[in-house]
């Protein structure tokens, strides 16, 4: 695997590649590599000839109280996984780079109504960082095809209706969350967890089911559901089990709307603090 972090040693190594019609997948990252990223590699075989991958701790998408500059580095680890996993082409930019005049300088992506609520609402400012550094990292890259991990199902629709919008010729490819064996979802913030953290964390991705089943069995009794109801319930549970959920809802799996009773493609979106990390997780229903 190659690493570069100027942008004209990326530019070059992907146009021979087109040149050479060759496609290219990408997968964009903030490091500090994990199996759930790996995952993300593994599918990117699947759609292209070749795999760039990039690692830039994007200051835009933290916020005035969250720490960047604790965020866990490991270059060196992840240099290992990916060229374990076949990466082509490694872009590791500095801030300076990304951002040239400063972030207050700089020109934005906003995608309205998918970013807004939920993880939107805890942290302001969060999508517009994700979606602006994800649009100049399409353009330096110009992917056919990008990866990225559906445990952050918000971030994945923020993409895709911002590629939708702005007519980018790059198809999205959203990969199942990889979890350990109990469920817990792979992250990056588990790191942050002491053992018995860990032991209650799987609550809540077994609270997201406990609702899915409610969900889907008043369905199929033809019942009328009670989304807030019986998210309230999910969440007093998350709750007592050790957590403190931040939010818990039901939500039309494209528009993230609230659900309502004709809906029959659902997310629960969820996220809860567990002792320092902030936990965020999802479930998809498909009422059948
Ligand atoms: O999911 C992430 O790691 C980041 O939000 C991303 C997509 C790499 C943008 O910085």
């Amino acid at each position: 695997m190659k690493t570069v972090s100027q942008i004209s040693e990326l530019r070059a190594q992907v146009k021979s590649w087109h040149q050479q019609g060759l496609t290219v997948a990408f997968v964009p990252t903030m490091g500090n590599l994990h199996a759930g990223h790996i995952s993300l590699i593994d599918e990117a075989h699947k759609h292209a000839d070749k795999i760039v991958a990039s690692i830039f701790v994007n200051p835009m998408q933290f916020g005035a109280n969250e720490d960047i500059d604790s965020y866990p580095r490991t270059m060196a680890d992840d240099q290992e996984k990916l060229t374990q996993a076949g990466t082509d082409l490694l872009f590791t930019p500095t801030a300076d780079i990304i951002y040239p005049k400063g972030l207050a300088k700089q020109s934005f992506v906003e995608v309205p109504n998918v970013s807004d609520g939920y993880c939107g609402e805890s942290r302001p400012g969060h999508f517009r960082g994700v979606a602006t550094v994800v649009c100049k990292l399409f353009n330096l890259v110009q992917p056919d095809v990008a990866c990225f991990g559906l445990k952050d199902y918000q971030q994945v629709q923020v993409i895709q209706t911002m590629v939708e919008d702005l007519s980018m010729p790059i198809t999205i490819v959203p990969v199942a969350t990889s979890r350990e064996e109990s469920g817990l979802a792979l992250s990056s913030r588990n790191g942050y967890l002491t053992a018995e953290e860990k032991a209650i964390a799987p609550a809540l991705q077994k609270n997201l089911q406990w609702l899915a089943e409610q969900i889907q069995q008043g369905y199929t009794a033809n019942d009328s559901i009670d989304f807030i109801g019986l998210a309230k319930q999910a969440s007093n549970a998350i709750n007592e089990a050790g957590l403190k959920t931040d939010y818990l809802h039901v939500c039309h799996a494209q528009t993230l709307q609230p659900a309502s009773e004709d809906d029959t493609r659902l997310v629960i979106l969820a996220a809860a603090h567990c002792g320092k990390a902030r936990l965020i997780d999802n479930l998809q229903v498909n009422l059948t």
